[in-house]
């Protein structure tokens, strides 16, 4: 006797039933792996808040990406550590910048690697802001120029992609005309679009020594209880001429991803940040959370949400467990 309602467990039947209904699935191409550079001989250090994630000195990148690549991961993000510091961040945009060093040390290594390089000035300035302070505030314009010449000199080293994450109005339009007045016209954007002034940045912080010395970073990253302010950074960046638009972070922005997802045609990247990954590690080393399981459902619901690549510092483990899956 049929009864008079829908029967959805029908679809749930059997593990062969669900992987032929199953609406997302992640793949190892789907990840982006960021990477910790420093200057100098000192061998790599892990990053205290961040478990497995460590800061590379240049001899020690090749054994690294040699792995990534035997893993499957076709991309990674650079942040580099440099020795010194100054007011306008001049290792960002210096032709052996540890950034640019590092670039043109993985193109030789791997040359199909698709090196993304994060372009902002935070981790080379002394006061740790991500463009240049004036009467103690960040000055738009000027850091603007800084970028540009921080961009043009990463697609010299060989970068494949430029990701500029300081929040800087105009960036996308700056970093744009100054790649194709250099003659980088095939060199795409990655932007920042969307990122939020969050306290998930923290661990990421100790990672690339990056904290600001004063203040903090509201006056131009974006305020967490705003929604409608996403669609408007997201439509700049897009008419400047960004060809990819992250959203960061990503758990607790779900919501924005997929408003995003909804009013572009571009692809949308998830920047899974460093404090998500954290609470997951420090969880996990206590022994109350499934890792494998919590980190795959965690990726799967951002592809769900509408991305189509996520920066994670899960890539590795990521891509170990999708491998074991296949056997
Ligand atoms: C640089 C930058 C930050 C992150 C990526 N690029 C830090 C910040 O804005 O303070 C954070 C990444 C993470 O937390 O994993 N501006």
């Amino acid at each position: 006797m049929s009864q008079n309602f829908d029967r959805h467990r029908r679809l749930r039947s059997s593990a062969f039933m669900r992987d032929i209904v199953r609406e997302n699935v992640l793949h190892t191409d789907d990840l982006i792996y960021p990477i910790f550079v420093k200057e100098g001989q000192e061998s790599k250090t892990e990053v205290s808040s961040m478990p497995g994630v460590f800061q590379f000195s240049l001899h020690e990148l090749e054994a690294e990406v040699t792995e990534l690549t035997e893993l499957g991961i076709k991309a990674i993000i650079l942040f580099g550590l440099p020795d010194d510091k100054d007011a306008v961040g001049s290792g960002a945009y210096h032709q052996h910048g540890i950034v640019q060093e590092a670039t043109r040390l993985v193109k030789k290594i791997v040359p199909e690697m698709i090196v993304v390089a994060d372009t902002c000035l935070c981790e080379f300035t002394d006061h740790g802001h991500c463009g240049v302070v004036k009467n103690e505030t960040v000055d738009n314009d000027e850091s603007l120029q800084l970028l540009k010449k921080t961009a043009i000199s990463q697609a010299e080293a060989g970068a494949d992609i430029i990701a500029p994450s300081n929040m800087m109005d105009g960036f996308v339009k700056i970093i744009r005309e100054g790649l194709d007045e250099a003659g980088y016209i095939d060199i795409p954007i990655m932007s920042y679009a969307v990122k939020y002034a969050s306290a998930f940045y923290g661990p990421f912080r100790d990672a690339a020594n990056s904290a600001p010395q004063f203040g903090d970073r509201k006056t131009y990253q974006m305020d967490p209880a705003n929604r409608l302010e996403a669609l408007r950074e997201a439509k700049s960046d897009e008419r400047e001429g960004a060809d990819f638009l992250i959203v960061k972070p990503s758990l607790s922005y779900m919501d924005i991803i997929r408003d995003v997802r909804n009013q572009t045609n571009l692809p949308v990247v998830a920047y899974n940040v460093s404090g998500e990954y954290a609470m997951v590690k420090a969880a996990s080393a206590n022994g109350w959370i499934d890792e494998e399981r919590i980190v795959l459902e965690m990726l799967t619901s951002m592809k769900r949400a509408g991305v189509s690549l996520i920066i994670t510092y899960f890539a590795k483990d990521v891509a170990t467990y999708l491998k074991e899956m296949r056997r």
